[in-house]
């Protein structure tokens, strides 16, 4: 099993290229299910989970052809079921997505219920409620998803109890084969959703309100193939940005895209980060400063993502002051706070709140990796502690971030994967 070996105590510096955005290709692969026509999806991450979506999509008897940039082609006319097994479905919940795409092109979809994951139990009802507002019928049939609908499904006006990013983006795709016209309310506005409409508009989808929490799509009778390059990884942007605040370092993360950070720059001026940004680049340069600790609330975009939470974590762990994070999305994402007391962090969780004493220095242990963003704020933690941090079950990390050893070690990290 792969680990981590982290030696703290450098400053980073440099440049780093932004990959493409994780959870916006989830959904555009996804998208793909919508037509029988040819269609490329440009700049995908190379991610242990765009392998599995693509993995997912060929079971199907989808075309998959794969270029050395991660360019991907699909011919969906050949596809051959609509199934979406729990071989597959249990190492990637997001393979939910082909839910709403399958029943709105295909009239049926077999997908394997997502169990719940180490942040939450990650329920999908909403999703769900809306299919069936949409006319589809649903049950679930021993773990599985098993849903249909008799020619088209219909448009129709869905209130979102909860904001859901997977749940707007499924009833979204549906939407754009519906007759008639849907209005989503109470939208997720996710940056990830916006991609996604637009890949939709692309290939002939009537999509308006895509950023607001009311999305309006007038059903169309067949959507055609396109080239789409996704977003820049907005996350993974201000991972690397909070590693420059932490080391007191400076770094600028080019091809990414400016505006999908609002909360996360105004977190990292508060905390003493001198932040500049271009057309499409971001730099922080802490010029050597301690951070000062700063006070979190997670909550739906354009708030504070929940997935920036456990950097932010790090970053307060280290920082001069007390900071408060509150974590009003997940259940249960502090598990990262149980590795970083191994380190000597400072922190107290009370149900969804942790104060973070910050501390001058952590001391570098063997940690494990839960999941996805906290085994990346163990990098963090590594990069700044004293002596080394080895970090164990980094397939999380490999689930989101694209060569993270390569990156992190282009910026001056004493980092390297090792087997034991
Ligand atoms: C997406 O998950 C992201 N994943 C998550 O990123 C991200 O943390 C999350 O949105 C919040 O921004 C992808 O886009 C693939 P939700 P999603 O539905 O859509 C509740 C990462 O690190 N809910 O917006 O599954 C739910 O329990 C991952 O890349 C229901 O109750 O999250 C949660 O409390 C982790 N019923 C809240 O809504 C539903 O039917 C928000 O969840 C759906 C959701």
């Amino acid at each position: 099993m792969d680990k981590l070996l982290i030696t703290g105590g450098t400053r980073l510096n440099g440049v780093v290229r932004a990959s493409g955005a994780k959870n916006a290709a989830l959904p555009i692969l996804a998208a793909t299910l919508l037509t029988k026509e040819l269609i490329t999806i440009k700049n995908l991450p190379h991610l242990h989970d765009i392998t599995t979506m693509l993995e997912l999509l060929g079971s199907m008897g989808c075309g998959v052809v794969v270029d050395e940039k991660m360019s991907v082609q699909l011919d969906v006319s050949t596809l051959n079921n609509c199934e979406a097994p729990y071989e597959l479905v249990k190492t990637m919940r997001a393979s939910i997505l082909v839910l709403g795409p399958l029943v709105s092109h295909f009239g049926k979809a077999i997908v394997s219920l997502p169990g719940g994951c180490a942040i939450g139990s990650r329920p999908v009802d909403l999703h769900l409620r809306g299919l069936e507002a949409m006319g589809a019928t649903i049950s679930v049939e021993g773990g599985d998803i098993v849903a249909s609908v008799d020619g088209r499904l219909k448009g129709a006006r869905i209130f979102f109890d909860k904001v859901t990013v997977t749940g707007t983006e499924n009833l979204l795709m549906a939407a754009t084969l519906a007759d008639g016209q849907t209005i989503l309310e109470n939208a997720a506005r996710e940056p990830e959703v916006v991609d996604l409409a637009e890949c939709l508009i692309a290939m002939g989808a009537k999509i308006t309100g895509h950023g607001t929490d009311t999305i309006v799509i007038e059903g169309v009778e067949a959507l055609h193939g396109t080239s789409y390059p996704v977003m820049p990884d907005r996350i993974e942007t201000g991972t690397f940005l909070v590693a420059a605040a932490i080391t007191g370092g400076k770094v600028r993360v080019i091809d990414t895209n400016v505006k999908s950070l609002e909360a996360v720059l105004s977190k990292l001026e508060e905390a003493g980060a001198k932040v500049s940004s271009g057309e499409d680049w971001i730099e922080v340069d802490m010029e050597g400063r301690r951070p000062d600790a700063v006070n979190i609330s997670t909550a739906p975009y354009p708030a504070f993502p929940t997935d920036m939470q456990a950097q932010f974590v790090a970053l307060n762990s280290v920082a001069n002051g007390v900071g408060r994070v509150i974590e009003n999305i997940f259940e249960n994402r502090f598990m990262h706070v149980d590795e970083m007391l191994r380190m000597g962090a400072d922190i107290e969780v009370t149900g969804n709140t942790a104060i973070v004493r910050g501390c001058e220095r952590l001391k570098g242990a063997p940690v494990m990796a839960t999941d996805l963003r906290a085994s990346a704020s163990l990098v963090l933690s590594a990069l700044v502690a004293e002596g080394d941090t080895k970090i164990d079950r980094i397939y999380h990390i490999d689930r989101g971030y694209e060569c993270i050893e390569e990156k992190f070690g282009a910026l001056g990290a004493k980092i390297s994967r090792v087997l034991n």
